[in-house]
C-alpha cells in the first residue's frame, strides 16, 4: 500500500513534468513564427534558453527591444536632406556659376557628390560641397547633388551661345550686367546711390593713380530719375530735344540712376585733352570700368563721345571690352535707340 501511495504523486508528477515540456515546445513554437526579422528572432530564442540566468536575460531583452527601436526608427526617418543654393542656372558657353549645398548640422561635407548628366554642357569641379560649373557647350544639362545617405537635390543649367537675358523687376540684365541705353530703361523707382563695389574700385583708382600725380575726382556720381528729369528737361529748353538727346539721357534711361556710372573730374569736352583723361582710357578697365561712350562709336552707343563718364562692369569684362574696343552695345548685339 505504502508503495501504491508513493507512486500516485510520482504519476502527477511526470503528467505535470510531460504537460510542461509540451507548453514549452508549443510556446518555442510560437515564438519562432513570430512577424519579426531573422536578427529578432534569435534572440527571442536566446532569451528562453537563459531563462535560468535572471541578468543574461535582462540583457538579452535590451538587446530585442534596442533592435525593435532601431527598426522603428529606421522605418520613420527619411534620408536627412538638405537644399541646394541655386535650382536653376542659365548660362553662356564659357562662363561659371557655383553652386552650394547647404547641409544639415552634422553632416560631413565629404559625403557630397555633384554629377552632371551632359559633360559636353556642363562640367562641375566639385570642392566640398561647393561645384563650380562650366558652361563649355550650348544645351541643357541636370545637375544631381547626392548625399551618401540617399538624399538628391537637382539644379538645371542652360547653356546658350547668345547673352543670357534676364528682366527683373522690370530691369535689363544681359550675362549679369545691368543694361541702360536708349533701348534699355530702368524704372522710375530704381536705384538709391552708388553702387558699393563700384564706388570702392573708384577709390582704389584715384589711389593708384594719386601715385602718378594724376588727380580723379566724382562730379558726378548717382543720379535719381527725378534728378535726371530735371536735367534733361532744362537741355530741351535751352538747345532742343534732338541737341540733348545726343548728350543727356532721358529719365529712366541714364546709367547714373544705375549706381554704377560716374563723370570723372568735368564734363566739358576739354577734359578728353588732359593727362587726366589720358590715365582713365588707359587704365580704368583694370579697376572694372569701361569708358561708355567712346570716340567714334557714337552711332552705336547713341550718345557722342564722353571723355570723362566711366561705367562699373567688373575687371573680366571691363577686360574683354578695352581689348577688342567693344562698346556693350557691340558685345551684347543690341542697339541704343528710343522707341518714339
Ligand atoms: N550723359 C549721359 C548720356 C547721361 O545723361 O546719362
Ligand atoms: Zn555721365
Amino acid at each position: 500500500m505504502r508503495g501504491d501511495i508513493i507512486k500516485i504523486p510520482e504519476m502527477i508528477y511526470y503528467i505535470l513534468m510531460a504537460a510542461a515540456s509540451l507548453s514549452i515546445v508549443i510556446f518555442s513554437g510560437c515564438g519562432k513564427t513570430a512577424a519579426y526579422d531573422e536578427s529578432i528572432v534569435s534572440s527571442e530564442v536566446n532569451v528562453q534558453n537563459m531563462d535560468k540566468d535572471n541578468s543574461a536575460v535582462t540583457n538579452n531583452k535590451k538587446v530585442m527591444s534596442d533592435q525593435l527601436n532601431m527598426r522603428e526608427v529606421n522605418l520613420k526617418t527619411e534620408p536627412e536632406g538638405f537644399e541646394l543654393s541655386k535650382t536653376d542656372i542659365r548660362l553662356r558657353v564659357g562662363k561659371q556659376a557655383v553652386i552650394r549645398a547647404r547641409l544639415p548640422e552634422g553632416i560631413d561635407r565629404k559625403q557630397i557628390v555633384f554629377i552632371s548628366d551632359n559633360i559636353s554642357t556642363a562640367e562641375i569641379v566639385q570642392s566640398g560641397e561647393t561645384a563650380l560649373i562650366k558652361a563649355v557647350g550650348e544645351g541643357t544639362a541636370v545637375i544631381t547633388a547626392r548625399l551618401n545617405n540617399g538624399a538628391e537635390q537637382k539644379c538645371t543649367v542652360v547653356v546658350t551661345d547668345k547673352p543670357v537675358v534676364e528682366v527683373i523687376d522690370g530691369v535689363t540684365y544681359m550675362d549679369g550686367i545691368l543694361i541702360v541705353n536708349k533701348s534699355y530703361a530702368l524704372p522710375e523707382s530704381f536705384g538709391k546711390g552708388l553702387n558699393k563695389t563700384a564706388e570702392k574700385a573708384f577709390y582704389e583708382m584715384a589711389e593708384d593713380a594719386e601715385k602718378e600725380n594724376i588727380s580723379l575726382r566724382i562730379v558726378s556720381g548717382f543720379r535719381s530719375y527725378k534728378k535726371q528729369s530735371e536735367l534733361y528737361e532744362g537741355y530741351c529748353n535751352e538747345r532742343g530735344q534732338e541737341k540733348a538727346d545726343t548728350f543727356s539721357a532721358r529719365p529712366g534711361h541714364s546709367e547714373h540712376q544705375t549706381g554704377l556710372a560716374m563723370d570723372v573730374n568735368s564734363v566739358y569736352d576739354s577734359f578728353a585733352y588732359t593727362r587726366e583723361a589720358k590715365w582713365l582710357a588707359e587704365n580704368c578697365h583694370r579697376y572694372g570700368f569701361i569708358i561708355r561712350y567712346p570716340e567714334g562709336k557714337e552711332d552705336i552707343t547713341g550718345y557722342k563721345y564722353e571723355s570723362w563718364h566711366i561705367r562699373y562692369v567688373g575687371k573680366e569684362l571691363a577686360e574683354k571690352l578695352t581689348a577688342k574696343n567693344l562698346t556693350l552695345e557691340e558685345y551684347f548685339g543690341i542697339d541704343s535707340k528710343y522707341s518714339d
